[in-house]
């Protein structure tokens, strides 16, 4: 059992785009009117906005911070305070902005409203650090803390790739300390796996794409949770290690902790192996920390400390230093561990691992090159999706050390793949569909909005051209099986009829076929095409689906036995409606109750799509006497707009 204590830190959090635009509300929900405004001197520009946004409530404005939080500059900007009569403090920059902020409200007791504009995640901290005559001292108090933070996301797309990929891994630093910090806790676990996983996927789409909102969002996000857990739990040996190097060799800040931390990770995987395969998992990899070192290669960060500066001959010093102060950390501290992994860091090698040594450099050097190859393609989103898939597929090559059976074996497997594939079977598809890429896709493509019916994959018995039928017909064609009497309305998103909508429905029989399975059958059933009354009615009989197994006679049948997986998808009913000016629904529902409901084998269900289908006595609603019982199928499909995308 783990035994731990909880502190909840209680800052205001207002997340978005565009949300700068919300700080004269947020000074004034403070109640105050007279804000100083911070920065440094290089983002000044960024006080003209404040001062706009702010209006009669901005008060004078201090454009000095600098790095490590003087005492000196912190005088001279509390003189400013007092003589400004402020009343609190906006602060919009980085780690040495936000420091100003702090070092002022912990000496007047101020409100602080800071705008973080990197990833530093100190505004979520309590922690001060300054220095004073060069020697660095540390203290945390809650006034420390600011009370308010606006993350705008729109205020870090200038950020250039390099300053956002050290400070999105000096982001993660905090997170990867904190799963084995002493005081670890199921809050601060899950709020660090969640940032690994946010900042490692978004920090190669800033690279693709330096101004990808989405990308940018999810790594301030990531800087916010991580920020939270350095807030929340003490940091170990990679803390320490950075502390030093910046402190006493004045090397940069989160460029330190980039080139630091596989190596850290690497020394301390050993001790801390849950934490190490929880890391590995929020970052999909095999090994968390060549995962780190290989993420930074790619994205083109720095790897040696020699590179920052840092001189050889001082190596032993920052061991010395290292093994002199106490503090937590999950496996000892010895001085010839450290100075191994510093040597490596210095060197810019991979970080050491247990297994047989990867020739990283190499590997980065290959992966660059390929990179490279498609420098020239013409077509950016071509080269976007050509270079990103070279860089993920080397690093699944390199994070699982793949052998060259496995490279064989997976060749012929999408060799067969391909031979199975003909004009009525596309195993490739197939393979889409069990890994869920089909629904991925068709997640991104067509469910976007939340107004509409959610959408569901297309599957391989759509035929083209069902035959039309008759509102009211009967599509079983006499097959056998439970009667179902199907009701739908088709509607716009706020419930408005849409008529003359075009409806393909199609199903599996009670056995579980379609009827381009059934090679005796005469003629389509149990499918056709509808046309939406005045009100938007479609009705017909049908009997109910059954779940069926998708073919398992090929390579992906192979794979679902591999995997212990079963062939089932629920039962469902397909529909795929057109009504004009209105975006195309492809979906399907499900029949309640279905025991592969939540482990569908092609990953298709979504709780929306998921409807009783209840059984019924007596008269059918067409006033059809019916022998035994028969079920019922109501559902109204929701249309979204069609929006060229
Ligand atoms: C289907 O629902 O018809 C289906 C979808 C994906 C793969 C196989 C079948
Ligand atoms: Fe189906």
């Amino acid at each position: 059992m783990q035994e731990f204590t909880y502190v909840r830190q209680a800052a205001r959090v207002v997340f978005g785009a565009g949300t700068l635009a919300r700080l004269r509300e947020e000074v004034e929900r403070l109640g105050c009117s007279r804000a100083v405004v911070l920065t440094t001197a290089r983002q000044a520009g960024l006080v003209a906005r404040a001062r706009e946004l702010l209006g009669p409530l901005a008060a004078g404005e201090f454009t000095r911070a600098v790095a490590h939080t003087p005492t000196d500059v912190t005088a001279s900007a509390l003189d400013l305070v007092r003589e400004l009569g402020a009343d609190c403090v906006v602060a919009i920059g980085g780690g040495s902005t936000t420091g100003l902020s702090k070092a002022l409200a912990v000496r007047t007791g101020l409100p602080q409203i800071i705008v973080p504009t990197t990833y530093a995640g100190s505004e979520v901290t309590p922690v001060l650090g300054e220095t004073d005559n060069g020697v660095k001292t540390t203290q945390s108090s809650p006034e420390i803390l600011p009370e308010t933070v606006v993350y705008d996301v729109d205020l870090t797309l200038g950020l250039p790739v390099p300053i956002s990929v050290t400070s999105g891994v000096n982001a993660m630093a905090h997170a990867i300390e904190a799963l084995y910090a002493p005081q670890a806790n199921p809050v601060t676990d899950e709020l660090a796996l969640r940032s690994i996983a946010l900042m490692s996927a978004a920090l190669p789409g800033i690279a693709a794409d330096p101004t990808d909102r989405e990308a940018r969002a999810d790594a301030l996000q990531a800087a916010w949770l991580a920020g939270t857990c350095l807030g929340a739990v003490g940091m170990g040996l990679h803390h320490r290690l950075c502390h030093i190097l910046g402190g006493s060799f004045g090397l940069p800040h989160a460029a330190t902790h980039t080139v630091v931390l596989p190596h850290v990770m690497a020394y301390n995987a050993g001790a801390a192996p849950d934490a190490m395969r929880r890391i590995a998992g929020a970052l999909g990899a095999a090994d968390a920390p060549a995962a780190v070192y290989d993420l930074v290669s790619a994205l083109h960060g720095p790897v040696s400390l020699g590179e920052l500066g840092l001189r050889e001959e001082n190596l032993a010093r920052v061991v010395e230093l290292a093994v002199g102060a106490s503090y937590p950390n999950p496996r000892e501290i010895t001085a010839d561990g450290v100075a191994a992994l510093l040597r490596d860091a210095w060197e810019g090698r991979g970080p050491a691992s247990e297994s047989r040594a990867l020739p990283t450099a190499e590997l980065r050097t290959l992966t660059d090159q390929v990179v490279a190859s498609f420098d020239g393609t013409p077509d950016p989103r071509v080269r976007r999706l050509l270079t990103d898939l070279v860089r993920r597929l080397h690093g699944f090559v390199a994070d699982n050390d793949l052998t060259e059976d496995e490279w064989q074996y997976a060749i012929g497997f999408l060799t067969r793949t391909g031979q199975m594939s003909s004009d009525t079977r596309q195993e490739f598809i197939l393979l889409s569909d069990t890994l869920g890429v089909s629904s991925a896709v068709d997640l991104l493509t067509n469910s976007r909005t939340a107004e509409s019916t959610p959408s569901a994959v297309l599957g391989p018995f759509y035929v083209e051209g069902p035959p039309p039928l008759p509102v009211g017909a009967d599509i079983s064609q006499g097959m056998s099986g439970t009667p179902l009497w199907t009701s739908v309305r088709i509607t716009d998103p706020e419930g408005v009829a849409l008529p003359d909508a075009v409806v393909d429905v199609w199903q599996s029989n009670d056995e579980g076929f379609y009827d381009v399975q059934l090679h005796d059958l005469d003629g389509p059933a149990l499918r056709a095409r509808f046309r939406s009354d005045a009100e938007g009615l479609v009705e017909f009989w049908s009997i109910l689906p059954s779940a069926y197994p998708i073919p398992g006679d090929g390579p992906v049948g192979e794979m679902l036995d591999a995997a212990g997986r079963h062939a089932y998808r629920a039962a469902h009913v397909h529909f795929m409606i057109s009504a004009p000016g209105r975006q195309r629904l492809v979906t399907q529902l499900f029949v309640a109750g279905d025991p592969h409901q939540d482990s569908d084998v092609v990953f298709g269900v979504k709780d929306a799509l998921v409807v009783d289908f209840p059984e019924r006595k007596g008269p059918a609603p067409d006033g059809r006497e019916l022998d035994g019982p028969w079920h019922s199928l109501e559902y109204t499909f929701h249309l979204a707009p069609a929006t060229p995308r």
